[in-house]
């Protein structure tokens, strides 16, 4: 480690100190506390993954990090502070806003999450850049803590948002983690890959979670991941559902009642079609045989066709007719 990477982690290290000091401790962080609190978040959670918070004022940064004798160019490379243009000097990247410190796989921080507390700020989250420490895509919010339950468990459960895993995590499920505002990239599937080869997706299930879930399955299975996907009524993300309906549904339900990549393709298939007009059924039995037809295993291949066929009551053999006709002359 160059000592200039030494200094950026030192950095971060002192400020996740600070920051949390002001969520717990002090009156100019009462809002933010009171905000999590409201949202749900317990003490406990917010000790254990050291949420803070960074005032409003634009300097207190890179005051506090300047008298520590803190290079300010460095400062500028760890993302923490931002040079203004014309001027020779520097403000706050983050300000007035929840942090949450995302650690490395050793639990050293190397980057901040910032959440907005007030709803119109934009952007909602603000994220440290990707800086000699930090590289998105290949850091999982969380790893540090769920490693060893996903070793012991052989199953990681992936999540979108910061809120998702801090919720899970107080509900009971450590083998959550989360990817931070990216997509699933290779580096994160060869990470996951080399702890365990189980996954469940558990994405938002909006239509946004929903198509990234259904990228991140398939991405899963082709780098041999056997893939379950969650799902949550209304569109509710992780956070939201536990909140509402409390942990042991969210166990038993959600992540004990996942799908298979095939069951989630039945239900992803028919979003958007009226499946009581003809031709979209049609089209939608046709969309759907074409994916039993891709599946390894002839007894899954039966078990969907059947389910197909009881479905929409449509004979086993005109199906597999079917299949021949859409898929098997298609390749
Ligand atoms: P809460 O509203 O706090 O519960 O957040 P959420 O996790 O439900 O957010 P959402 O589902 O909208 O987004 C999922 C994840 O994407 C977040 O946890 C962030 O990591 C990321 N994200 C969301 N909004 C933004 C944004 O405005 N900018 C960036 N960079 N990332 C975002
Ligand atoms: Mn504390
Ligand atoms: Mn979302
Ligand atoms: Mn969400
Ligand atoms: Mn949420």
């Amino acid at each position: 480690v160059s000592s200039e990477a030494r200094q950026m982690i030192e950095a971060h290290e002192l400020l996740r100190k600070f920051y949390h000091h002001l969520l717990i401790n002090t009156k100019e962080g009462q809002h933010a506390l009171e905000y999590l609190l409201e949202r749900g978040f317990t003490k406990e959670s917010i000790d254990k993954f050291q949420i803070g918070y960074a005032l409003p004022t634009w300097d207190f940064t890179v005051k506090l990090l300047q008298k520590r004798g803190y290079s300010l160019s460095v400062l500028e490379k760890a993302g923490l502070i931002i040079k203004r243009e014309e001027e020779n000097s520097f403000f706050d990247r983050f300000r007035n806003r929840i942090m949450f410190p995302i650690l490395d796989p050793k639990g050293v921080p190397v980057a901040f999450a910032g959440r907005a507390i007030e709803k119109n700020d934009q952007p909602k989250y603000l994220n440290s850049p990707e800086t000699d420490i930090f590289n998105k895509s290949s850091i999982l919010y969380n790893w540090n803590h769920a490693r060893s339950s996903i070793k012991k468990q052989q199953q990681i459960i992936l999540f979108e948002g910061f809120a998702d895993v801090i919720s899970a995590d107080r509900a009971g499920i450590h083998n959550g983690v989360a990817t931070m505002g990216t997509s699933l990239t290779d580096q994160h599937v060869q990470l996951i890959r080399r702890t365990t080869d189980s996954v469940v997706i558990s994405y938002d299930s909006d239509k946004a979670g929903t198509d990234a879930a259904y990228r991140a399955a398939e991405m899963l299975i082709k780098n041999g991941c056997q893939v379950k996907i969650a799902r949550m009524r209304d569109g509710l993300d992780p956070d939201e559902y536990i909140k509402k309906f409390g942990p042991e549904k969210f166990q038993h339900d959600v992540i004990g009642g996942s799908l298979t990549f095939m069951a989630f393709k039945m239900q992803y298939f028919r979003m958007g079609k009226n499946l009581q007009n003809e031709g979209e059924k049609l089209q939608y039995i046709e969309e759907i045989i074409k994916e039993i037809a891709k599946l390894e295993k002839a007894i899954e291949r039966e078990h969907y066709m059947k389910q197909l066929a009881d479905e929409f009551d449509i004979s086993l053999e005109a199906l597999s007719a079917q299949q021949q006709q859409v898929y098997f002359k298609e390749k």
